[in-house]
């Protein structure tokens, strides 16, 4: 598998992914990690893993569309054929979405279908403020529905009654780190298909 990673921020699921791929629990080459915030933390973390970055910022494009261009063009070029959304804040042109069907992935910090359409910390934010007593993480594939696509794996974790947003966000992070690179994996394996919208893991996966 040859896997583009697409970050923003900080990048800790990044390093999480590349750890899991320098220690072999991740069969997969990272050729190449796309990046549309100057400064973010991510780029440190690319270069800790000697993992080329591009660095393609919407102000340097007339519009989007061309952004996204071009980052469709770096990822081809560098023969990528699985992407993981890492902290990724943009929203995909459907010619991006249409040049890796259900090989997009994504991690969201909730149980979703549950506080979908926000970005962090919003979801954990949302979840504590409506008093749910779990709360967790979600690997989904991406289609032109933010944050609906077929639900790949989920984690779970309690809300404590003296949670605060950042030991919450903390605390479903953990289970972030453990399950991306493992549902990564099972695509690297093949196991993963889409049948009438519902992502299949075969053999099925009983405990997250
Ligand atoms: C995580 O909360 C992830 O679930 C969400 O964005 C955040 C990224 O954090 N999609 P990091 O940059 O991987 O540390």
């Amino acid at each position: 598998m040859r896997l583009g990673i697409m970050a923003s921020g900080r990048g800790s699921n990044a390093r999480a992914i590349l750890e899991a791929v320098r220690e072999g629990r991740l069969q997969a080459e990272v050729p190449a990690l796309v990046c549309n915030r100057a400064g973010a933390g991510v780029l440190d973390v690319a270069r800790d893993f000697g993992v080329p970055a591009h660095l393609i910022v919407r102000g340097d494009f007339p519009t989007r569309t061309a952004q996204q261009r071009r980052m469709l063009e770096v990822l081809q070029d560098d023969r990528v054929d699985t992407i993981a959304l890492a902290g990724f804040s943009a929203i995909f042109r459907p010619f991006f979405l249409e040049a890796f069907p259900h090989r997009i992935l994504n991690i969201h910090p909730s149980l979703l279908p549950a506080f979908g359409g926000t970005m962090a910390p919003r979801p954990q934010a949302d979840a504590l403020a409506a008093g749910v007593k779990l709360s967790g993480c979600t690997v989904h594939l991406v289609t032109e529905d933010v944050d609906s696509g077929p639900i790949v794996a989920q984690a779970s974790v309690c809300v404590r009654p003296d949670d605060t947003v950042d030991t919450l966000a903390a605390r479903i992070l953990e289970q972030e780190h453990r399950i991306y690179p493992e549902a990564l994996q099972w695509f690297a394996d093949g196991r993963v298909r889409v049948v009438d919208g519902i992502a299949r893991v075969d053999p099925p996966v009983t405990a997250a």
